[in-house]
């Protein structure tokens, strides 16, 4: 089989000419920064996932850091999240001071384990549950929230993965399950805006504390003036260069530019997830025969977003080590990536909290298994099926 003309990364953008239309006409507007696109992308994807409010900002990072300083944690405060996972999710707890703490994953969905965050939840007081949509199949939501509501904790849907994903007929980012949920639109992601995030919520006031940690702490809001001698002339009316920063905030703003762009790429998300979907589909019957591969499952009441594909291989009775795979598969052109090492052995994390090799067995083995293969809207099929055999043909004992 020929070689791939272009090299297949294991995610990338799509990116058509109605983008560039659409960014091309920012960059001649008065604003790139707080123009009117920021406002028209955060309206256009609250409605999208069915949320009542979104705040965008720079990066999903931020994101996660913007929710956590929104629902007031700190020191003296526990995190916990699954530790299959990007560091952020984990990084945004020690970003304000709190603990962080792991759970193991579940063996099926790589998403958190109802059973180990039990085990948890009965020993120590957690604060809040960063819940990971793990490469886009949404996590047990219902059995979080029962939990959720019996030890009172707040949930954050690190959603990162699973924008135009479903969990039981409600869009992921719907904050039915939940407090707030964080979106990244990284290039690798269902869309992007290069780099950019989004945070959803149905609460007024986490809305209001959002916009104004996003943007250094300061507002202009005239009735919350707390300094009335500067904030007001002699005859009561408001100063017209007056504005106040009532707590510390960041400059975690997006710009009009990225949020144009956002916009457009939107409009696509659902074409984009079908033509993932038909991907993930064409990979698992490629895959269906060779009992060295086990490709990933999506339960009956979710829909996966695919934001990744990753199969586990049975590296032991292939009797090939998983540098070897994908130093092949990179000369064949083929992209491949582990996601994720588990955050818990990450020596920042070892050395502070004093994790140990066998403490979550389940995300342990999915880590020794673990190879993420080529997923993004505009993988050809023909470009699927040169993975499949490619793969098919390296990982075999024949
Ligand atoms: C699960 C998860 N959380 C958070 C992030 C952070 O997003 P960003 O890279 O936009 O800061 C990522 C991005 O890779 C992610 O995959």
């Amino acid at each position: 089989m020929k070689k791939s003309k272009r090299f297949l990364p294991y995610g990338r953008q799509s990116i058509d000419q109605s983008d560039i239309k659409k960014v091309s006409r920012v960059l001649k507007n008065d604003f790139i920064t707080q123009g009117p696109n920021v406002k028209n992308f955060e309206i256009k994807f609250a409605k999208y996932v069915g949320a009542k409010y979104a705040v965008a900002c720079s990066n999903g990072t931020a994101a996660l850091h913007l929710s956590c300083l929104a629902l007031n944690l700190g020191p003296g405060k526990k995190l916990l999240t699954s530790t299959i996972t990007f560091v952020a999710s984990a990084n945004c707890a020690q970003y304000v001071g709190a603990e962080t703490l792991f759970a193991d994953i579940d063996p099926s969905t790589f998403c958190i384990s109802i059973e180990s965050l039990k085990k948890i939840l009965i020993k120590k007081k957690v604060d809040a549950v960063v819940v990971v949509h793990m490469s886009g199949h949404p996590a047990n939501l219902q059995e979080i929230y029962k939990l959720k509501k019996k030890y009172d904790f707040h949930v954050i849907e690190d959603a990162c993965h699973a924008l135009g994903g479903f969990y039981k007929n409600t869009k992921i980012g719907s904050c039915k399950y939940s407090d707030l949920s964080t979106f990244s639109f990284h290039p690798i992601k269902s869309i992007t805006t290069g780099e950019g995030g989004m945070i959803t919520t149905n609460n007024k006031n986490t809305y209001k504390k959002l916009l104004n940690l996003r943007s250094h702490g300061i507002h202009k809001n005239t009735n919350d003036f707390y300094n009335k001698k500067i904030a007001f002339d002699k005859k009561g009316n408001p100063n017209m260069w007056y504005y106040e920063m009532n707590e510390l905030g960041y400059n975690y703003r997006i710009t009009d530019i990225q949020s144009a762009l956002g916009e457009s790429q939107l409009k696509k998300i659902n074409k984009f997830i079908n033509l993932r979907r038909k991907v993930a589909k064409i990979y698992n019957e490629g895959f269906a025969k060779n009992d060295l591969i086990e490709t990933p499952i999506e339960n009956s009441d979710v829909k996966h977003a695919y934001h990744l594909y990753t199969i586990l291989i049975n590296f032991k009775k292939l009797g090939k080590s998983r540098n070897e795979i994908m130093k092949v598969l990179k000369k064949n052109n083929i992209g491949t990536q582990v996601l994720y090492i588990p955050v818990h052995l990450q020596p920042y994390y070892l050395k502070k909290y004093g994790f140990k090799r066998g403490q979550f067995p389940f995300a342990e083995k999915y880590y020794d298994r673990c190879l993420s293969l080529p997923i993004f809207a505009n993988l050809k099929k023909n470009e699927v099926n040169y993975v499949i055999n490619k793969v098919n043909s390296i990982i075999s004992t024949k």
